[in-house]
């Protein structure tokens, strides 16, 4: 007998008690199984995260079960027989130990029939609730405290209508199996309570950019400019309304010229370093052009060696867009547009003020902090003004907690400014905002890189020169085109209205 017929007839022998049976079924069920599902779903029969669940969580579970069953079912069966292995693999032992000839007529049909009901079961019943589990609204509501956040900003973004899973999920076999592995991981997490929180950014198995955001936005488009007007409110009885006018410029310029596309542009490689990897303070910044200009700045604030081992990263859409689709606003930025759109009436005295204090003030958890601000503003009122009846209060106090509802998440620990925007920066006010005299660190979004630290051999740092990205038409101006306006130079206000409305025209 060769060593496979041996090995059959250990199988044989261990199946003679009810262990055995059940260890040997699980084992070779799930064996099979697995197998199978991986088959079909290589095919395309489904494409789902949580079919990591069965496949590489539920099956190896089952599959480790039935083996472990088995050296029980030996001891049991040397017990009962006096048989040893010794004498199965030299082939001595009675016929009547391993149960007669019929023995793989029983257990091909069982396992066959077990394998056929897993694997239509699965299929079956399965795949349409697998398919659901592919859509947004799954991945958003099913695990509703962790992902709720998310969800939330994101239906009210501009991808809301992109599935979750053409940012998250690459396509291919490589990227399908790391996403079934890490979905099988993140059901685990969920069920027993495993997760980070808030969930930790930045995050590095992203799909690559080129294969996300590059789908639909092609890279070599040409953006040109663009002309953004923000109004503001002030924290004054009147809510003054005061503008700011940027021409921001987008643009790529064909792969060489300035603007704010250059990173990405083709043939264009910024690479960078940063502390613990967080993309947050840089330990330098690298530049590579196909000319063969090649810059390398260091920053002069971290001359210690022992950040230096953090692992490069070459730029992409994500180093800025960081927040393409899960939006978190500032505070007094979302008011300032509940505002401007009407959600929120400019006629209540002090509204801008009284609704910022009542949204930047720490709640327990949601409910405390909805009411808290309806009796916040409610009290204010009713103190300051008893003469008055505002019939535009309770509409507005709705508006204010609809702000703190979509990015407050306490369950979550999620909280003001817990996942920063790198789409611009934190503008200081004052003459400073122009004029950094001061050398003062401006270390947030753009000027994560673009800031006076990070300089090259030469000592020359990376522009942050106001008009670099955009032009400034107005920086909180009761005209949106204040700079615009003035033409003849006489006070060193209009000195400067001068510079930058030529700044714009040279640019336009
Ligand atoms: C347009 C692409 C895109 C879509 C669509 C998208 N995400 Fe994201 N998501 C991102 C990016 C980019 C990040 C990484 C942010 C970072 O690294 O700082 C991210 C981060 C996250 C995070 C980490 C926490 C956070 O806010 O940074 C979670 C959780 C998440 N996404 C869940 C979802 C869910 C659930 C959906 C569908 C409802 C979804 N995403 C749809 C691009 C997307
Ligand atoms: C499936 C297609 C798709 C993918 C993938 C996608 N986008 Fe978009 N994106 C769109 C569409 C469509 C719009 C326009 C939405 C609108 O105008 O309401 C848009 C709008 C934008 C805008 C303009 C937003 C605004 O406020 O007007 C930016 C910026 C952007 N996408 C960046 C990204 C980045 C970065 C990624 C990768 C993380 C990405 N997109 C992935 C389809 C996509
Ligand atoms: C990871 C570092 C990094 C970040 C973050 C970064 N930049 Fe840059 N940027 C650079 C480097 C490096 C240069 C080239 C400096 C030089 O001239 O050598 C540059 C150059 C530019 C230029 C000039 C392009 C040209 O043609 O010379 C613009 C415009 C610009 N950046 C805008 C932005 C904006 C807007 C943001 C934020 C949304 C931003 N950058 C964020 C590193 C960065
Ligand atoms: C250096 C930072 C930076 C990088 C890198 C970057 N972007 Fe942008 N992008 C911006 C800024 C800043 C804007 C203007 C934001 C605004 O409209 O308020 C912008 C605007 C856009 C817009 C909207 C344009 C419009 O006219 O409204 C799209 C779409 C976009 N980016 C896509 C991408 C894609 C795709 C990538 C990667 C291939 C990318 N961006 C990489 C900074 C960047
Ligand atoms: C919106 C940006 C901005 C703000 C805010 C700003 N400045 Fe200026 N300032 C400029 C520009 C641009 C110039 C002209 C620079 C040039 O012509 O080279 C200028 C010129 C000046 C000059 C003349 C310097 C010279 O070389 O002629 C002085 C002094 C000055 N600013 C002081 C101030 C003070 C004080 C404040 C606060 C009240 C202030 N600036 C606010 C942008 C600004
Ligand atoms: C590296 C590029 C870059 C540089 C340098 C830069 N900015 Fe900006 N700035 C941006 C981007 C990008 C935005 C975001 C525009 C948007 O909201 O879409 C922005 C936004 C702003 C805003 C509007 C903020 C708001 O929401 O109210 C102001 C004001 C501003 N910048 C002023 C300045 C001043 C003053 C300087 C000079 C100290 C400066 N910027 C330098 C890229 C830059």
């Amino acid at each position: 007998m060769g060593f496979f017929g041996r090995y059959l007839m250990f199988i044989q022998l261990l199946f003679m008690n009810w262990i055995g049976k059940i260890g040997t079924i699980l084992a070779s069920t799930a064996f099979i199984s697995f197998f199978i599902l991986e088959g079909l779903s290589l095919i395309g029969v489904f494409r789902s995260t949580y079919t990591g669940i069965v496949t590489y969580f539920l099956i190896p579970i089952l599959f480790v079960l039935g083996l472990v069953l088995l050296p029980f079912a030996w001891r049991k069966q040397k017990k009962e027989t006096g048989t040893t292995l010794h004498n199965v693999f030299l082939g001595k032992h009675e016929d009547g130990d391993v149960g007669g000839h019929n023995f793989w007529e029983k257990v091909v049909p069982v396992v066959g029939i077990l394998t056929i009901v897993n694997v239509l079961f699965i299929v079956g019943a399965g795949s349409s609730a697998m398919h659901y589990m592919d859509e947004s609204e799954f991945c958003g509501t099913a695990c509703h405290t962790i992902m709720g956040p998310e969800w939330q900003v994101y239906s009210v973004s501009p991808h809301s209508r992109v599935p979750c899973v053409d940012c998250h999920i690459g396509e291919g076999v490589q990227a399908l199996a790391e996403a079934k592995v890490n979905g099988a991981w993140q059901a685990v997490a969920a069920m027993f309570d495993l997760y980070d929180k808030p969930i930790g950014t930045p995050i590095h198995n992203l799909r690559p950019a080129t294969e996300t955001c590059g789908k639909c936005h092609w890279p070599e488009k040409h953006y040109g400019s663009k002309l953004v007007k923000i109004e503001r409110y002030r924290n004054d009885e009147a809510n003054t309304k005061q503008y700011t006018t940027l021409n921001l410029k987008v643009d790529a310029a064909n792969g060489v010229g300035s603007g704010i596309h250059w990173h990405i542009a083709e043939n264009n490689e910024v690479r960078y370093s940063s502390v613990d990897d967080m993309r947050e303070d840089m330990i330098w910044v690298e530049v590579k052009q196909p000319d063969g200009n090649f810059k390398r700045y260091t920053n002069t604030n971290m001359t210690d060696s022992t950040f230096e081992h953090a692992e490069p990263r070459v730029m992409d859409c994500v180093d800025c867009h960081n927040r393409a689709t899960h939006i978190y606003e500032q505070p007094g930025e979302a008011l300032d547009r509940a505002m401007a759109r009407g959600l929120i009436d400019v006629n209540l005295p002090y509204i801008k003020r009284e609704a910022m204090a009542s949204i930047i003030t720490s709640y327990e958890d949601k409910a405390t902090g909805l009411s808290g601000i309806q009796e916040r503003l409610e009290s204010f009122y009713a103190v300051e003004y008893p003469e008055r009846d505002y019939l535009s209060l309770p509409g507005s106090i709705e508006a204010v907690q609809a702000i703190y509802d979509r990015n407050i998440h306490p369950a979550m620990k999620i909280e003001w400014n817990t996942y920063p925007n790198h789409l611009g920066h934190r503008v200081e006010f004052g003459c400073f905002s122009c004029h950094n005299f001061m050398q003062h660190d401006q270390s947030d979004g753009c000027f994560r890189c673009h800031n006076r630290h990070l300089v090259d051999d030469a000592g020359t740092s990376i522009s942050d020169e106001c008009t670099l990205c955009h032009s400034i038409l107005a920086l909180g101006e009761e005209d949106p085109l204040q700079y615009l306006l003035d033409d003849e130079f006489r006070t060193f206000e209009e000195h400067k209205n001068t510079y930058f409305r030529e700044e714009y025209l040279k640019n336009f």
